[in-house]
């Protein structure tokens, strides 16, 4: 973590009063003259940092910024060796990861964008990503698994953003198979999960996780072709939600970490079924090439969708396409 970052962190464990700088410096093993260089920094950023000679500094106004501080402090305790960063604004966190899985960097890196002016979803969509009103995170993993298998991780993510979203910002979640999260109606979130294949043993390499969080609507509204489509969590832009990004970051990730660890358990498939938007419905499948109306009857343990189109009587198992939802 940045040194700006932990004197933040640090700064927030004591918001009504100052600490010193001596007490900073000697507590983040640096010298009094780098604390003084990075509470600059911070300024030039938009923290508001009172300082009063022989008190110390204090945060003044602190910005709805995510903080990778704040997310640090939710991850587990775990032999994995996370590595947090928050950037400004960026292409997109997937392109960005995928470049860094490449040059070998470990399992456990996540990378979270304030904004991004690229970000892409399922299907070669666009995934649209405005500052301050969402979380875009994206999570380097290394599994051991059969490459077949990734569906699992997709699935797990879908769980805990679910779980993560509901516990944090008070509203029931649904998921739609196999990678959106939905809460009154609209879509608040999606995951795209891009893998490497090792050819030689069929397993996969790295997988880049990548979510897209709408906390709020965002600052200037939808853009049209997303009004009425896409939500926030939250519903509106209220004012007061500070470091609310940033724990559902730490508490989607901490989540993920648990399903992840145990991937082959599958212990997250039965929330995964209860919380499905489409189980028992009327649904369209897209298979890119046609759509056709089909009833949606379960999901197998292989996380694929069964399904019934109209006018078979067999049942058919669904590992890809899209799928939308008729009400009936
Ligand atoms: C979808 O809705 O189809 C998936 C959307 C995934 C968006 C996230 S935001 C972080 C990461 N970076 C990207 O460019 N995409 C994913």
């Amino acid at each position: 973590m940045k040194l700006s970052e932990r004197i933040l962190t640090l700064l927030s464990e004591n918001p009504d009063g100052y600490t010193s700088g001596n007490e900073i410096a000697e507590r983040l093993a640096v010298s009094r003259n780098a604390v003084w260089k990075a509470v600059e920094k911070l300024r030039s950023d938009g923290y508001e940092i009172d300082a009063i000679t022989n008190k110390g500094y204090r945060i003044h106004h602190e910005p709805d910024r995510l903080s990778a501080g704040a997310v640090m402090k939710l991850l587990p305790q775990t032999e994995t060796p996370f590595q947090v960063a928050v950037v400004e604004s960026i292409p997109s966190t997937n392109d960005a990861l995928r470049l860094r899985a490449e040059d070998g960097a470990p399992e456990g890196t996540i990378l979270i964008a304030e904004s991004q002016t690229s970000g892409r979803g399922r299907l070669n969509r666009s995934f649209y990503s405005p500052k301050n009103s969402g979380v875009y995170l994206s999570a380097l993993l290394r599994p051991t698994i059969p490459a077949q298998e990734a569906l699992s991780i997709t699935t797990a993510a879908a769980v805990a953003a679910s779980e993560a979203i509901e516990s944090c910002c008070g509203v029931d979640t649904k998921i739609k198979w196999v990678n959106d999260i939905f809460a009154n109606g609209k879509k608040i979130a999606g995951i795209l999960t891009e893998a490497a294949i090792n050819l030689e043993n069929g397993r996969l390499d790295y997988a880049v996780l990548g979510i897209g969080i709408n906390i709020s609507d965002p600052e200037n509204g939808w853009p049209a072709e997303l009004t009425g489509i896409a939500g926030g969590a939250l519903g509106g832009y209220p004012e007061d939600r500070r470091g609310l990004r940033s724990l559902v970051a730490g508490t989607f990730l901490n989540l993920f970490w648990h399903y992840y660890r145990n991937l082959g358990g599958k212990s997250f498939l039965s929330a995964y079924r209860a919380r499905s938007l489409v189980l028992g419905r009327e649904i369209i499948v897209d298979d890119g090439v046609s759509r056709r109306p089909a009833t949606a009857l379960a999901i197998d343990e292989e996380f694929r969708l069964i399904v019934r189109f109209d006018g078979e009587s067999r049942e058919t198992a669904l590992s890809t396409g899209e799928v939308s939802v008729r009400i009936v």
